[in-house]
């Protein structure tokens, strides 16, 4: 296939192009991403799904016993564990199904309430008892206050396995009846940057190496709720973690809001993503849509949070920014309104009145800020975008590869979700009575994906990013797979996905502007984009082959590049179709980098075999 490159011609893109996306399903931030290791560390609970001491396990035979005291920790933590016993008793936390121990300094901190003048003792052991640091915390505890205690924790060993427990005993025989009341117990491993109320490291390692662009949050269905009283509720999510009184998520837990609104900015800070903000667009999953004569209430509270986010100190949302340790507001240049309200019956009253409601608000008083629809089927107002999700089987992802090339170039377009669920031969579509598709991406899928970004990608002045979606999974309780990166309690078995592969190589040559070009074949079985990169100026080829019989040689010019330039090439390939990368086994995608040089009239000459991805850049 011969391909020529014009040196001009093309657009400009966002520079937005893969991003990323969280919503807390997975268990991705609450025992993932979100550092905290004690499960249930506040007995939250809702009407979904009532407190319980799951994760809470008694020591020397102590009673544990939830109540919602006349005195209790604060209203949103409603509920705390008593615990009763005679002499040295306790309770135990077994983690997020596991906790890593290893020689690094863990940050602990409970609230207790009850007269006690002996020590606490903290400590991590091992399922057998096996203790690997422990320490003694005088008590400060009072009868009729609250009073958090803090103390550090430092194993002077790595645990052989996750099998571990953080256990917190007291002398119940020095208290006045046996008995003190626990609430908001915490432990965290370092984080990354170091920040309290932080970020799990190897995660965030994950993501720095692929290096997104954005951020997509916080939903997804988890903003929607499943009611709109059930909604993410941004301003119930910030502040104090004792003032955080958790939600019901819409995948099958409670969260605990520990990772709120200002965590993820800070993430956004952190990792230098842009971050695209949803806000809750009247309604919810069960079918609810906020009637027309309420939602400005709604609207209200969307522009509260932004200005909780982007307003100066003199404004009350800005102050109360400034209260939580952020007084330099934040920019946002991208809402998007609701999430899929094309389902459910949610779009009439969408396009009716709800999406004109908050893109109105939002424009006039932000007028800089792109605001996006949560769907592509409707007729926009004048600048909106949209937003356009698909979860399908990779045949056709890449039969929509052009889906893209005739659509008006006045609505922007957010791929805010995008995943190959399934292998061809397949049942098509959700199968809601088994809710896992493939346990991970596979490589057929993953170079299906490729076809489609680099449809996308062509037209990435029309489209503002990409993101894969769920990003996370915690394959100890999960709701949904393929993710991009799955883990468990054990860093050290992270798994970065065949497409995790494939977004870092898209990533790590990123382009400012498409360039148009021409060839002697029509697009299949090799499908690419072409463009550059004026920071480096450097011309850059994107290409994937699906399905071809044979390898497919590639004669490749750039106008303006000359025989003898020197080229980047990098070809992903992997043993076979079904190939998956997992928790449990070695990365089974190989990466092929060479310098190849351009020959006569500065042609670049190589081969892609089928079910390859390839990028060339040269300058
Ligand atoms: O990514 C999982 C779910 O898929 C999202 O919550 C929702 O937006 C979509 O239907």
């Amino acid at each position: 296939v011969k391909v020529s490159v014009a040196g001009s011609g093309g657009n400009a893109t966002t520079n937005l192009q893969y991003g990323a996306m969280e919503e807390e399903i997975n268990h991705c931030g609450e025992g993932g991403l979100y550092a905290e290791l004690i499960r249930n560390r506040a007995f939250q609970g809702s009407s979904t799904f009532p407190s319980t001491v799951d994760a809470w396990g008694a020591v020397n035979g102590a009673g544990l016993l939830l109540q919602n005291l006349t005195n209790p920790l604060s209203s949103a933590l409603p509920t705390s564990l008593q615990v009763q016993g005679e002499g040295i008793t306790g309770m135990a936390n077994s983690g997020f199904w596991g906790i890593d121990v290893r020689p690094q300094k863990y940050t602990g901190s409970f609230y207790v309430l009850g007269s006690y003048a002996g020590n606490f003792t903290a400590s991590l052991q091992s399922a057998n008892g096996e203790v690997f640091a422990s320490t003694e915390v005088a008590s400060e505890s009072r009868a009729d206050e609250w009073v958090q205690h803090k103390f550090t924790l430092h194993p002077n060993k790595k645990a052989d396995n996750t099998s571990n427990h953080f256990v917190l005993t007291f002398d119940a025989s020095q208290t006045e009846c046996g008995a003190l009341d626990f609430n908001l117990i915490s432990l965290f491993p370092p984080t990354w940057n170091d920040r309290p109320n932080g970020m799990r490291r190897d995660l965030m390692q994950a993501l720095q190496e692929l290096g997104p662009k954005f951020l997509r949050f916080p939903g997804g269905n988890n903003l929607e709720g499943q009611t709109i009283e059930g909604r993410w509720k941004w301003n119930e999510t910030i502040g104090p973690l004792k003032d955080r009184p958790g939600r019901a998520t819409t995948w099958g837990y409670e969260e605990t809001s520990g990772m709120g609104l200002v965590e993820y900015m800070e993430w956004c800070d952190d990792l230098e993503m842009e971050p695209i903000l949803a806000v809750w667009g009247g309604f919810a999953l069960n079918g609810d849509a906020v009637p027309e004569s309420e939602i400005g209430f709604y609207v209200q509270d969307a522009l509260d949070e932004l200005e909780f986010l982007t307003g100066s100190t003199d404004t009350k949302f800005g102050a109360l920014r400034a209260k939580y340790g952020h007084p330099e507001p934040w920019k946002i240049r991208y809402v998007e309104v609701g999430n899929e309200d094309n389902l459910n019956g949610g779009l009439d009253s969408y396009k009716a009145y709800r999406f004109p409601a908050f893109y109105n608000a939002i424009s006039e008083k932000y007028p800089e800020i792109q605001v996006i629809a949560s769907t592509i089927n409707m007729t926009f107002p004048a600048n909106a975008g949209g937003d356009y999700h698909t979860y399908d089987i990779p045949d056709n992802f890449v039969s929509n590869f052009n889906k893209f090339d005739n659509y008006t170039r006045e609505h922007p377009i957010l791929l805010g979700e995008i995943a190959v669920t399934e292998f061809n031969n397949a049942q098509h579509g959700i199968n809601w009575t088994d809710k896992h598709f493939t346990l991970y991406p596979f490589w057929l899928g993953t170079v299906a994906e490729a076809v489609f970004l680099l449809g996308a990608e062509r037209n990435a002045d029309l489209i503002i990013g990409t993101t894969y979606a769920p990003f996370f999974e915690n394959l100890d309780s999960y709701e949904w797979s393929p993710t991009m990166i799955s883990f468990n309690s054990n860093p050290d078995q992270t798994s970065k996905s065949t497409s995790w592969h494939l977004y870092k190589l898209f990533n790590d040559h990123h382009m400012t502007n498409t360039l148009p070009s021409t060839s002697d074949s029509d697009f299949g079985p090799l499908y690419y984009a072409t463009g550059m990169n004026n920071k480096t100026n450097s011309y850059i080829f994107k290409a994937a082959v699906y399905n071809s019989t044979e390898e497919i040689p590639i004669s490749l010019s750039f106008e303006g590049v000359g025989r003898g330039a020197m080229a980047d090439l990098t070809i992903l390939t992997a043993p076979n179709e079904v190939a998956m990368n997992g928790v449990d086994g070695a990365n089974i995608v190989q990466t092929q980098t060479k310098k190849i040089k351009a020959g006569k009239q500065g042609v670049f000459e190589f081969k892609m075999p089928s079910l390859s991805v390839a990028v060339l850049e040269t300058k």
